[in-house]
């Protein structure tokens, strides 16, 4: 081998370098991506109420009544009302228990059963039973009235309560219409 010939190599593998690092170069200029302005990764954006663990603790959010009750089961309410029949009566003329028969209660005016021994709390409430005043009361009846004789300490699921209550309005002769979903 001589000097020429050893030249040569040496010129092949300097000008291999050469492209190669050409090739970097141009790739570079043509597929550059913008530095992330803050080193990571992009996670997607924690889901709606937030970091699990603290935040699912309280109550979900919940959709207004009129459009849970718009979507409610009343099937799936009859299986929901098995803790409350220890205490009610659902069929007609049924008779009351610890609490007042509940057939037709929807739109009954509350405490309203004749003979019933109601609490005071109850009989001072007045009005009906609308569905929100059973959803409120159903959530946390004694919030709803200091003193209730109600010795239920609430269904907190706003869906559940929204299935409970469209059982209960179907236990009438003619079931009151659903609110309007607006
Ligand atoms: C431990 C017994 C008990 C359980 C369980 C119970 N209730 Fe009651 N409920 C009562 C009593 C007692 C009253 C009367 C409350 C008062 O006078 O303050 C009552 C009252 C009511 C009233 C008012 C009726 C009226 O005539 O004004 C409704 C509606 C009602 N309960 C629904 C329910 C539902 C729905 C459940 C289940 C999710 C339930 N209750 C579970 C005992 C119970």
């Amino acid at each position: 081998m001589d000097s020429f010939e050893l030249n040569k190599i040496a010129g092949a593998v300097l000008g291999t370098l050469l492209f190669v690092m050409g090739l970097g170069f141009f790739s570079d200029a043509i597929f550059s991506r913008p530095a992330p302005k803050v080193a990571g990764y992009d996670l997607p954006a924690a889901a709606e109420g937030g970091h699990g663990g603290a935040q699912a603790a309280t109550p979900p959010t919940s959709e207004p009544l009129p459009v849970l009750l718009a979507s409610a089961d009343p099937k799936r309410g009859e299986t929901l009302v098995k803790p409350c029949a220890t205490c009610h009566s659902f069929e007609k003329g049924g008779a009351a228990k610890v609490g007042p028969a509940l057939y037709g209660v929807v739109n009954r005016p509350i405490a309203s059963v004749g003979g019933f021994g109601y609490s005071d709390a109850l009989k001072a409430k007045g009005g009906n039973w609308t569905f929100e005043a059973l959803n409120e009361f159903i959530a946390a009846p004694a919030n709803f009235a200091k003193g209730t004789k109600m010795a239920f300490g609430g269904e907190k699921d706003p869906k559940r309560r929204a299935d409970i209550e469209a059982y209960l309005r179907s236990l009438a002769d003619t079931p009151v219409p659903l609110p309007e979903a607006k």
